[in-house]
């Protein structure tokens, strides 16, 4: 089997891949600090996939671990590289954290490619790289504005690393899949996202508000140019996300040129505003959402979703799985990690 390492393994949109990758016939190897992720999201693995999978400990900063890993580990054909910060608000307040981080461990997994001959990488990259696009649908031709965030500055230079370290001459085979808004959980229950703390992003908010954890749901703004004056985003369920980086190995596999890099919008194809994904999640889930209108939030953009069309026709993937699945499949996961913990606090 081709081994594929899989950096930031063991996160949300790492850990779903890790499950396509095996039922696809790779042979994952994760590598993750755990700096946000918990070492319990191993066990969900095998509890899908029926066996434990590879997984070292180790940040992907340093490189003597790394060296290790690699010589260790012969024939990795694959890198996936997810292990990143990916806060964008705390990017604002961190930036050398941020940049030292994310633009250090490509660097360091670029050695590790050609000192031990690893022919494809796989970047998560992400909408971001965007910014405010000035014409929607956005596609992998509209122009790459200023970013918001150091979060989005480090997601634009690491692709322009690689497509640089592409044109160097060295073989390698490179593509970077831009994001579009992640979100779900595996039907099964038992992975899915494990936000630490306040979560920053929308819908790890409204499940746990859902789940009683939280009063209430703030809505950043109301007074956009949308259908109800909330913020677009294109909805992607993780699952369908995680299907994309098979298929980026599998057209890497097939493209015969040593030297290739490529991007891909990995979305839906289609925008929901904030209260479009509240009012989904009241009907799927039949729960009632307490939330407020409260004032924009810093760095949002107004409106994105992605033209899928370059995904269908070379990548070979398109979403597949509704708003409606993912945030039943979120609100699944959530009461999941509510029993888990209910259990756990019964005393023995
Ligand atoms: C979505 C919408 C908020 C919380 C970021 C990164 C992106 C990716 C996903 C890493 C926005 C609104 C949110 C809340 C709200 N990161 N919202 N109340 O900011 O679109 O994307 O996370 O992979 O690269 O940029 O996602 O979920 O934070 O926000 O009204 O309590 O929900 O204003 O319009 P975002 P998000």
């Amino acid at each position: 089997m081709s081994k594929i390492a899989v950096t930031g393994g063991a996160g949300f949109i790492g850990s779903h891949t890790v499950i396509e990758l095996y039922r696809a016939g790779f042979e994952p190897i994760i590598i993750d600090d755990f700096s946000n992720s918990e070492i319990s999201v191993l066990q969900g693995i095998e509890n899908i996939i029926g066996t434990a999978v590879s997984c070292y400990d180790a940040d992907c900063n340093n490189q003597q671990v790394m060296d290790t890993i690699f010589a260790h580990e012969k024939n990795i054909t694959g890198i996936i590289h997810f292990a990143a910060f990916k806060a964008v608000g705390e990017s604002v307040q961190q930036p050398v954290k941020y940049y030292r981080n994310n633009l250090n461990s490509l660097l360091v997994m670029m050695e590790m490619m050609g000192k031990y001959n690893v022919p494809h990488l796989v970047f998560s990259s992400s909408c971001t790289v965007y910014g405010q696009p000035e014409v929607l649908p956005v596609n992998e031709q509209s122009p790459i504005l200023p970013a918001q965030s150091p979060y989005g500055s480090t997601k634009q230079l690491c692709e322009q690393m690689i497509e640089q370290m592409v044109k160097a001459g060295k073989p390698l085979k490179a593509i970077s899949l831009r994001y579009f808004n992640p979100i779900g959980a595996h039907p099964s229950g038992h992975i899915g996202e494990l936000p630490i703390g306040t979560p920053g992003n929308l819908v790890p908010f409204i499940t746990q508000t859902a789940a009683g954890l939280r009063p209430m749901i703030t809505v950043f703004g109301n007074d956009y140019d949308t259908a109800d004056g909330t913020c677009v985003r294109d909805y992607i369920h993780v699952v369908d996300l995680a299907k994309a980086h098979v298929k980026a190995l599998e057209l890497l596999d097939r493209t015969h040129d040593s030297q290739y890099y490529d991007v891909f919008n990995v979305g839906t194809g289609a925008g929901n505003t904030v209260l479009e994904v509240i009012k989904t999640f009241e009907i799927v889930t039949g729960r009632k959402l307490n939330y407020k209108i409260g004032p924009r939030r810093a760095g949002d953009i107004e409106k994105i979703y992605a033209e899928v069309d370059k995904a269908r026709d070379v990548l070979r993937w398109q979403s597949g799985l509704t708003l409606r699945d993912a945030l039943k499949d979120a609100w699944n996961w959530q009461q999941k990690l509510q029993s888990k913990a209910e259990t756990a606090q019964v005393p023995s």
